[in-house]
C-alpha cells in the first residue's frame, strides 16, 4: 500500500475517532487552540492601533524557542527598542542562549515588515551596549509610505507544524526561493532534498531527541514549558501546548481528556512523533553562521527563519525547526562532552567550520497546524 493511501486511512480513522470523542467523552477543563484571550493576539491586526503598536503586536507573533516568548519592548513613536527577557531562557535545553538571539530575530523581522506595511520607514541599528546587555536592537521610525507585502499578510497565519507532510519531491523553485529569502551575507543555506540527505537528517534528529531524553536536566528543562489546562494556559500564555504538537484531532482531544502527562510520558510522545510524523517532508535546512556564532549573527538567522517560515504559509508549505542536534551541540560545548553531534553538523554543513544555528523541515502538511498561546503587548512592554 502507498504511503498516501496508509496516511489517508490513519487520517479518516482519526477523524472518525475525533466526532465520537466528542459524542462521549465529558468536557474537559483544556482549551481549544484559538479560544480565549491566550490566544487574542491572533487577532491581527488591530485597524485602530498606531503603526509603531501595530509592528509589535506582529512581533510578539513570531516563532521563539519552546515558545519561551523572550522579549520585551519599548515603544515610542518614532523607536522601538528590543530587549531580550534573559529569564525567560531554556536553561541546559539552549545552554548557549542560541536559539534565544534566534527568536528575538525573528520577532525583529515580523516588527520590520509590520512597520513598512503600515507607512514606516524602519532602520535597525543593532548595537550591543555594555551599559545596557540586554538591549538587542533598536529600531528608528521615520514616516514612509505603506508598503504592503504578502510576507507581511503572512503573519497570523504562520504556525509551526509539527504534523505529518506528504513525502513528495520539494517544489523544483524550493533552492531559488529559499536562497532569494535569506537576505543577509552572514547566513549560508544548506539545503538537503536527496533521499540519502533526508535519512541520515532525520537519523540525526532522532538520535539527538534520544540524547536529549536521557539528559534528565534537558528533559526536565522541556517539560517545565508544557501547558496543558486552562488555568495554565490562561496564565502564562507561552510554551507548548497539545493543539501544537501536530497530533490529530482525535489523540488532542483524548489528550485532554486523560489529564497532564508525567514527564517520562511526555518524552515517549515527542520521540514517537519525531520518528513518525516529524522526520516526513520534502527537505530538510540548515541555516549557518560562521564559527564565531556571534549574536548579531544569531539575529540574522532569526530574520531569515522568520522570512522562510512566511512565505512558506504563502505556498501552502510548512515548516518546523527539528533543533534537538544543535542543542545537543551546545551541550557539548558547555559540558565539555565529546562531540558527537557538532561532528554530524560539521559534516553536513561542510569542511569550512561553519555553526549550524537554525535546523527545520519543510513540506506539504496534511493538516492545518493550530496556534500557539501568546503574552499580549502589555505583558512585554516596558
Ligand atoms: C530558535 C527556535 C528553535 C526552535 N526549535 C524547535 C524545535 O526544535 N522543535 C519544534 O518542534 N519547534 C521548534 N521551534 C518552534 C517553536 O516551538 C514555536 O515557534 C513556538 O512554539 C511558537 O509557536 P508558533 O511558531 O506556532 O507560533 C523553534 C523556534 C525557534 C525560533
Amino acid at each position: 500500500m502507498s504511503d498516501i493511501l496508509r496516511i489517508d486511512r490513519r487520517t479518516f480513522l482519526g477523524s472518525a475517532a475525533a466526532a465520537l470523542s466528542v459524542l462521549v467523552l465529558p468536557g474537559c477543563d483544556a482549551p481549544e487552540a484559538g479560544e480565549g484571550p491566550a490566544y487574542a493576539p491572533w487577532d491581527y491586526p488591530d485597524a485602530g492601533d498606531a503603526p509603531e503598536i501595530t509592528a509589535v503586536g506582529a512581533a510578539i507573533l513570531a516563532a521563539s524557542p519552546h515558545n519561551t516568548q523572550p522579549w520585551r519592548f519599548e515603544i515610542e513613536p518614532n523607536r522601538i527598542a528590543l530587549f531580550a527577557d534573559p529569564a525567560r531562557n531554556l536553561g541546559p535545553m539552549d545552554s548557549l542562549r542560541r536559539e534565544m538571539h534566534i527568536g528575538l530575530g525573528c520577532a525583529l523581522e515580523n516588527l520590520m515588515l509590520a512597520a513598512r506595511a503600515n507607512g514606516l520607514a524602519p532602520t535597525v541599528r543593532s548595537m550591543p551596549d555594555a551599559a545596557r546587555p540586554d538591549l538587542v536592537a533598536e529600531i528608528d521610525l521615520a514616516l514612509g509610505r505603506d508598503r504592503p507585502s504578502p510576507l507581511y499578510d503572512a503573519i497570523p497565519h504562520r504556525h509551526t507544524n509539527r504534523g505529518r507532510y506528504a513525502q513528495a519531491p520539494a517544489p523544483k523553485a524550493l533552492p531559488a526561493a529559499l536562497g532569494a529569502l535569506v537576505e543577509s551575507s552572514q547566513v549560508r543555506l544548506h539545503l538537503f532534498t536527496s533521499g540519502a540527505d533526508r535519512r541520515a537528517f532525520a537519523d540525526g534528529v532522532v538520535a539527538a531527541t534520544e540524547a536529549i531524553i536521557k539528559d534528565t536536566e534537558m528533559s526536565t528543562e522541556s517539560a517545565r514549558w508544557y501547558r496543558h489546562s486552562r488555568t495554565e494556559v490562561e496564565n502564562h500564555r507561552d510554551g507548548l501546548t497539545l493543539d501544537a504538537t501536530g497530533s490529530g484531532a482525535a489523540l488532542r482531544r483524548l489528550g485532554k481528556y486523560a489529564g497532564k502527562p508525567s514527564r517520562a510520558e511526555m518524552d515517549d510522545y515527542w520521540l514517537e512523533g519525531t520518528r513518525d510524523r516529524e522526520t516526513t517532508g520534502s527537505a530538510y535546512v540548515i541555516l549557518s553562521t560562521s564559527a564565531e556564532s556571534t549574536r548579531a549573527q544569531q539575529l540574522e538567522v532569526g530574520r531569515a527563519f522568520q522570512r522562510i517560515a512566511l512565505w512558506a504559509a504563502t505556498e501552502g508549505l510548512a515548516v518546523q525547526p527539528l533543533n534537538q542536534m544543535a542543542e545537543r551541540q551546545d551541550r557539548e560545548d558547555t559540558e565539555g562532552l565529546s562531540p558527537r553531534f557538532g561532528a554530524l553538523l560539521d559534516a553536513f554543513t561542510g569542511k569550512d567550520h561553519r555553526r549550524a544555528q537554525m535546523l527545520f523541515r519543510i513540506g506539504y502538511p496534511w493538516d492545518d497546524a493550530r496556534p500557539s498561546p501568546r503574552r499580549p503587548l502589555a505583558w512585554v512592554r516596558q
